[in-house]
């Protein structure tokens, strides 16, 4: 009950409302992205295959020369996929994995362009656009500077151009002027892509909220600002309306951004992972490395604690954005009216919840005490007093107990409607699905209490509610009282497995009012770092016209360096302590003041690694591009430092918010003192850092901080950076407890008892429907407490005797049959890993009927792969298989069913 209040005041105040679960990237069976050696071209490679591959996606660019392959036999495709990795003119291998589309909360759509109150932006009036002023973003607006000139390459899930707010075109001379759909409406991540050259966003909404983050023309209803107005715009496509896009198409839509002279690529796109080499981040890299800025949103996994960094934001060079909740919290509410005593039409606003067929329904309110302050108000069942209240409309305050209890009460005495107000700033949408009510709604606190004052004083208010659907909706803007300003709850938390920072900084994210497909009621509010990311793009843009440089390490310094640092905010209460680097970078971008700074740092931030690897000095450069002598005086600003494991000493991080503690490294300058630079020079400072004492190593803690430069004019630089006090190599990164033996129907992962029989589809059918229908695989499930860089697997023959035993090789003192098909799994996320397995091994033979056991190897952290002490290694119970014959295809072999013990899970699995 707490917990819904508790929420309640989350959801008022721009928090997103549901945790946001992480989703693991797929593999794409039998499909693999392959780079060529040299000039190669693809009609040759495949002429090579004799047939076996077919082509996905040819790759064929400056950067990456390649192409995307599916085998037609997805048995042998990994046996394929080794041989030609083997082949000289093959640089690279990896399989095709599929990443789902972008995470983000809806908190309110428009209906139609129909506004109950225009607050239209007038020509020439400032730039109130609260984004905007957290960002200094309309300093340039109102200096008229709008990005003019700059190409923005957008990777989302296109855009609806013929919105009036979007230029309404598509092509030269429009703002949305290039670009393509590498997919079609169809395509699901699974199926085959339909590309066109219409990138038209009209049934996601993500990819038209994004442009208009960037670009939203002034010429809408609710005085939305795009912050760059002036850029043209490309739209790359890679998602259908729903569903996964493949990492090959990424990269295809990447290189199409980059070849088609983008100056900026934003994409808000990205799945777990920790690890800089993933393919899709080291193409990222590679574009930014030739010279235009990436920037990719930091992900939505902030309740997954430290080190959850998300591909391909974690890519070397990549800029990772971060979110931060905006001041203000808009609402679109839909324009309902009253009368009091048969009085004048008055209008007020509310937000239909589920279900919500208020079409056409005038009835007077009805509430059963008139104290607004009643916290527990309609818990508790009606008084016999109570009239039918068919013909009413139940007014009731929020608080307590569940919304559905209240309903049911209400229901009890016959109501059908039910309004409730708010006990918190702004509005919610109600789930409250009761038999007989047709509908549910909400409005704000204060004009819940305007009408539970009329009614106390005896008037008969009726009210006249409207369709959410096709009724005006008007604009209503609350402040943030909770958490303006503050990195949202939801943004994802660095660093790398590798210690690199991560994120790099962060923009506006969390309840963003922009365009939305004409198709979905053409504006909304969103929240993730989704949000956060293109206004940051918008922000390169600016500052890129007003420096004249475009390089994207001279911005990112820039930005990073002039970035505005805020408190820790735990969703609830703000501290009194800088928040961790990992989770906010260098803090919320000023372009203005990065625009303007002719004081220069040579990086970003700085990584001390770990203790293992510690670096205790780390150098970087001030350069003084003014015209005159600055003196600078360098100080040391600590932020929170995170423990990463939880104190009980469990080997899984723990989830937000983090233990954080007020214990700080030190840091030392050479040289030291303050620091004059004449004008044009540049002087590097080394910074000695020794980590906090005293903290629990074990429990990886990851000291952060800030390196303040305060220059005699008046300029004031921070420069982020962090460590951790801690050993990752000696970090668990398999947790034996859960890594087990588990069956492919059963979704909750339940374990297996030792010797269960399973009877596989024939080898090579376990893709026919007529065995796989009913067949029950044994499903291997790995439980990744950190990220491993490569795990193993070995089928292990029990007995000793066994034909297949004979076969056995022994590796790392593990008698094996070899790997199943897909392993080994190299740069792993932490998390659950699920396998089920057909009988099929890596090089596409099958084991033979047998009992056998899983033995399981995580490469730990920084491990060296060719030792066998550098793995964790875990073992399930032994099983047997056998396979089906066309005979037990006919009369099928019933195994015994076996009860499935274990614990359940309540995390999000993720399959492979
Ligand atoms: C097997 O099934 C997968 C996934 O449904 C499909 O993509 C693949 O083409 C199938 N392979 C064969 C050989 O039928
Ligand atoms: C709401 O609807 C009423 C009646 O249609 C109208 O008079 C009023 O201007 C609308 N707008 C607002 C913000 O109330
Ligand atoms: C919202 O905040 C602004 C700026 O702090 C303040 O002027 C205004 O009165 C506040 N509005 C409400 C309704 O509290
Ligand atoms: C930390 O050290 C390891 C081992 O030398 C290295 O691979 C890694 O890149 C380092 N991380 C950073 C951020 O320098
Ligand atoms: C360094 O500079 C600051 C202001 O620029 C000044 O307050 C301080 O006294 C200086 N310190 C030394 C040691 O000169
Ligand atoms: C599984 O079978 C083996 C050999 O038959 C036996 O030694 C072992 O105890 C069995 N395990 C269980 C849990 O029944
Ligand atoms: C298996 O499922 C497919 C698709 O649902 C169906 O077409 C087929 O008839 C089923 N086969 C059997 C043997 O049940
Ligand atoms: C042993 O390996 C050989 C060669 O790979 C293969 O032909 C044979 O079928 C295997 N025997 C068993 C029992 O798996």
């Amino acid at each position: 009950m707490v917990r819904l209040d508790l929420l309640a005041t989350l959801l008022a105040a721009g928090r997103v409302a549901q945790a946001v679960t992480a989703n693991t990237p797929q593999i794409v069976p039998g499909a693999y992205i392959v780079e060529y050696e040299n000039n190669l071209d693809t009609k040759a490679f495949l002429n090579s295959m004799k047939g076996e591959a077919t082509l996905r996606k040819d790759l064929k660019f400056k950067l990456f020369n390649g192409a995307s392959i599916q085998f037609k036999e997805t048995d042998k495709a990994e046996e394929m996929a080794a041989k030609v990795a083997d082949m000289p003119v093959i640089k690279n291998v990896w399989p095709v994995k599929r990443y789902p589309a972008p995470q983000h909360t809806v908190h309110y759509t428009g209906s139609g362009v129909k506004a109950a109150i225009e607050k239209r932006q007038a020509a020439g009036e400032p730039d109130m656009f609260t984004p905007h002023l957290m960002t200094e973003v309309n300093k340039f607006r109102d200096a008229g500077e709008t990005g003019k000139g700059i190409r923005i390459g957008i990777i989302d899930t296109g855009t609806d151009y013929l919105h009036p707010a979007l230029g309404g075109c598509f092509g030269e001379g429009c703002l949305v002027s290039y670009g393509a759909d590498l997919v079609g409406d169809a395509f699901n991540g699974k199926n085959t892509p339909r590309p066109d050259s219409d990138p038209l966003d009209n049934c996601n909404g993500h990819g038209t909220h994004v442009a208009g983050i960037i670009a939203a023309q002034s010429n809408n209803p609710y005085g939305i600002i795009g912050a760059a107005q002036g850029v043209t715009l490309g739209s790359y496509r890679v998602f259908g309306c729903s569903g996964d896009v493949g990492n090959d198409i990424l990269i295809a839509a990447y290189n199409m951004a980059y070849e088609a002279g983008s100056d900026i690529i934003t994409a808000s796109i990205g799945g777990p992972s920790g690890w800089a080499e993933d393919p899709w981040a080291e193409v990222v890299s590679r574009i930014v490395e030739d010279g235009v800025p990436c920037v990719v949103s930091a992900g939505n996994d902030g309740s997954e604690g430290l080190f959850y960094a998300s591909t391909a934001a974690n890519g070397r060079k990549v800029t990772a954005i971060a979110s931060t909740d905006n001041t203000l919290s808009p609402a679109l509410l839909t324009n309902g009216t009253y009368t009091v005593d048969g009085g004048g039409l008055q209008a007020f606003g509310f937000t239909a919840g589920e279900p919500g067929a208020w079409a056409n329904v005038s009835l007077p309110l009805w509430t059963v005490n008139f104290n607004t302050s009643d916290a527990a108000n309609s818990c508790d069942p009606f008084p016999d007093s109570t009239p039918d209240l068919s013909g009413y409309i139940v007014l009731i305050r929020r608080g307590t107990c569940t919304f559905v209890q209240k309903i049911q009460n209400a229901r009890a005495k016959g109501a059908k409607y039910v309004l409730f107000y708010n006990n918190v700033v702004g509005t919610a949408s109600v789930s409250g699905a009761v038999a007989g009510v047709l509908g549910v709604a909400m409005t704000t606190a204060e004009q819940g209490e305007a009408f539970i004052k009329a009614l106390a004083a005896g008037s008969k208010v009726v009210v006249n509610m409207a369709d959410p659907e096709t009724a005006p909706k008007f604009l209503m803007n609350f402040n943030n009282t909770l958490s303006s300003g503050f990195a949202s709850t939801y943004t994802s938390w660095g660093p790398t497995f590798e210690v690199d920072v991560k994120p790099q900084f962060s923009a506006p994210g969390g309840m963003i009012l922009a365009t939305y497909p004409r198709a979905l009621g053409t504006y909304a509010v969103l929240s993730g770092t989704s949000m956060a990311c293109p206004l940051a793009a918008a922000v390169y843009a600016l500052v890129m016209n007003y420096r004249k440089t475009k390089d994207p390490k001279t911005l990112e310094n820039l930005l990073s360096s002039t970035a505005h640092p805020n408190s820790f905010h735990d969703g609830r209460n703000a501290y009194d302590i800088l928040a961790p680097v990992p989770q906010q970078g260098g803090g919320l971008i000023q372009a203005w003041t990065a625009a303007h700074a002719t004081t220069l740092l040579s990086v970003s931030s700085l990584s001390f690694n770990d203790t293992d690897h510690f670096v205790p000095v780390r150098n970087f450069s001030i350069s003084n591009t003014a015209s005159t002598a600055i003196t600078y005086q360098l100080s040391h600003i600590g932020a929170a430092t995170g423990y990463t494991l939880p104190e009980d000493g469990s080997i899984k991080p723990d989830t937000f918010p983090n233990e954080l503690t007020d214990d700080f490294a030190t840091l030392s300058f050479s040289p030291a003192g303050n620091i004059t630079i004449p004008p044009g020079q540049r002087k590097i400072i080394s910074v000695r850092a020794s980590p906090p004492t005293g903290l629990n190593a074990k429990r990886l803690p990851v000291y952060s901080g800030y390196v303040a430069i305060n220059g005699s004019d008046g300029s004031a630089l921070s420069l982020p950076y962090l460590g951790v006090a801690g050993s990752l190599h000696g970090a668990t990164v398999l947790d034996t407890s859960a890594t087990v033996l588990s069956r492919s129907k059963d979704a909750k992962n339940g374990r297996v008892a030792a010797n269960t029989t399973f009877l596989l589809p024939p080898p090579g059918h376990s893709n026919d429907t007529a065995f796989s229908n009913s067949t029950d695989l044994p499903k291997l499930v790995i439980e990744l407490a950190m990220g491993s860089a490569l795990v193993r697997v070995d089928v292990v023959p029990v007995s000793n005797c066994s034909a297949a035993a004979k076969n056995a090789t022994t590796v790392f003192g593990t008698k094996t049959l070899g790997q199943p098909a897909d392993f080994p799994l190299l740069y792993n996320p932490r998390g659950t890993l699920e396998a089920p397995w057909d009988g099929k091994m890596v090089d596409g033979s099958y084991a033979p009927a047998g009992t056998y056991k899983f033995a399981v190897k995580a490469l730990r952290i920084f491990g060296d792969p060719s030792l066998a002490t550098e793995y964790d290694a875990g073992e399930t119970v032994q099983f047997r298989i056998r396979y089906q014959t066309a005979f037990e295809k006919r009369n099928p072999v019933v195994p015994v069913p076996v009860p499935v013990t274990g614990r359940q899970r309540t995390r999000t699995t993720r399959n492979l």
